[in-house]
């Protein structure tokens, strides 16, 4: 059946069941406490391969520390790189500090409200630009994550599923459903509620189909088939922590790493253990680290600070920072990890192995 604006009853019914569950079910996050495209667009670069448990801490943080886009790109890059210490890809965080410094630059402040003119800021590619706009602005474009994916291909079945060809969706027809189920009148809303049903019922593994509120317009009902799992690679690596100067002058040695290293580059991390090893004595810790495909088993030794001159670092990298400066330093994940771990920091961390 076809309603006057030639959309099917069956589309027009699926966004009605969405949003009235979404209206019911959503989640009450920081972020959706306002339409404001800066915090909007915060909370969406975060969410990117990162939990909703971890990023409702960072963000408050983040938040405080630069409220206001304009504080943002005042910021040295250092600071905010510290800000996102812990939530990995940082590349994230410095393409929307730069992003920043052009809107204030060349737009006067005034974030660009549109989709196409929001992917031309750096680092913004069609996901956060359709977040952006259609939850701060009410554009009708549809966000394609993992989560909306799962749920495109699960409702609508082999037809999506294999429309790229090799057993693959093809990016193009994902995005044409996704426009197809979009609620043009509440494009923000829909968008989310899409997302939230993915992160929430429509699981990867066990669906919980029978709190789904379209399970009558969805093809699969139940897990979909998906190519096989993603292979980990492992990794054995070791550092070294030295501590000198105890009670409040307590220092950690740390090593920046280079502006030209590929990965995380300028961020802080403990020093590289001597090639060859240590004595197993003086192990104080191992964990595993995943960072995207790898899983890192790593070595902690702890030696006394005399011992300094043993490693091997590029000449003044190494740096002794003191206890109740490591909150402003751009730590790697693994290294406050391993700082929480042996208590050097306060808080804690998940997953030891020993
Ligand atoms: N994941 C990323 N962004 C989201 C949002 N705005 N709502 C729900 N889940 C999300």
């Amino acid at each position: 059946m076809q309603t006057d604006k030639g959309m099917s009853a069956d589309v027009v019914e699926l966004r009605a069941a969405l949003l009235g569950w979404y209206g019911e079910n959503a989640r009450d996050l920081p972020w959706r406490r306002t339409r404001d495209a800066y915090v909007v667009w915060v909370s969406e670069v975060m969410l990117q391969q990162t939990r909703v448990a971890a990023v409702v801490e960072y963000f408050g943080r983040f938040m405080r520390e630069f409220p206001t886009l304009e504080a943002l790109a005042e910021a040295e890059e250092e600071r905010v790189l510290a800000q996102w210490s812990g939530l990995g890809y940082y590349r994230r965080a410095r393409m929307m500090h730069k992003a920043a410094r052009m809107i204030v630059a060349e737009f006067g402040g005034r974030m660009p409200e549109t989709a196409a003119e929001l992917r031309a800021l750096p680092g913004v590619g069609e996901y956060t630009a359709a977040a952006v706009a259609s939850i701060s602005h009410g554009e009708a474009v549809p966000v394609v994550d993992g989560n909306v994916e799962r749920v495109l291909l699960r409702l609508c079945g082999p037809q999506l599923a294999e429309a790229g060809g090799n057993g693959k969706p093809a990016v193009g027809a994902l995005r044409t459903a996704a426009q197809r189920f979009l609620d043009s009148q509440r494009p923000g809303e829909f968008n989310q509620a899409m997302m939230e049903l993915g992160a929430t019922v429509c699981l990867p593994r066990n669906p919980q189909c029978g709190e789904c509120p379209v399970r009558t317009h969805c093809s699969t009902q139940g897990e979909h088939e998906t190519g096989p799992a993603k292979q980990m690679r492992s990794r054995q690596v070791a550092y070294v922590l030295m501590q000198r100067n105890w009670g409040p002058k307590t220092e950690v040695l740390l090593r920046r790493r280079g502006e030209d290293e590929s990965q995380m580059p300028g961020m802080w991390e403990l020093p590289a253990a001597p090639e060859g090893g240590l004595p197993d004595e003086s192990v104080v810790l191992t964990v595993r680290h995943a960072i995207t495909n790898t899983n890192y088993y790593v070595t902690i030794y702890e030696l006394p600070w005399e011992e300094k001159r043993t490693l091997k670092a590029p000449r003044g990298s190494l740096q002794w920072v003191k206890l109740r400066e490591l909150g402003e330093v751009p730590l790697t994940g693994l290294t406050r990890k391993v700082l929480k771990r042996t208590k050097i920091l306060p808080g804690t961390a998940k997953g030891a192995l020993a």
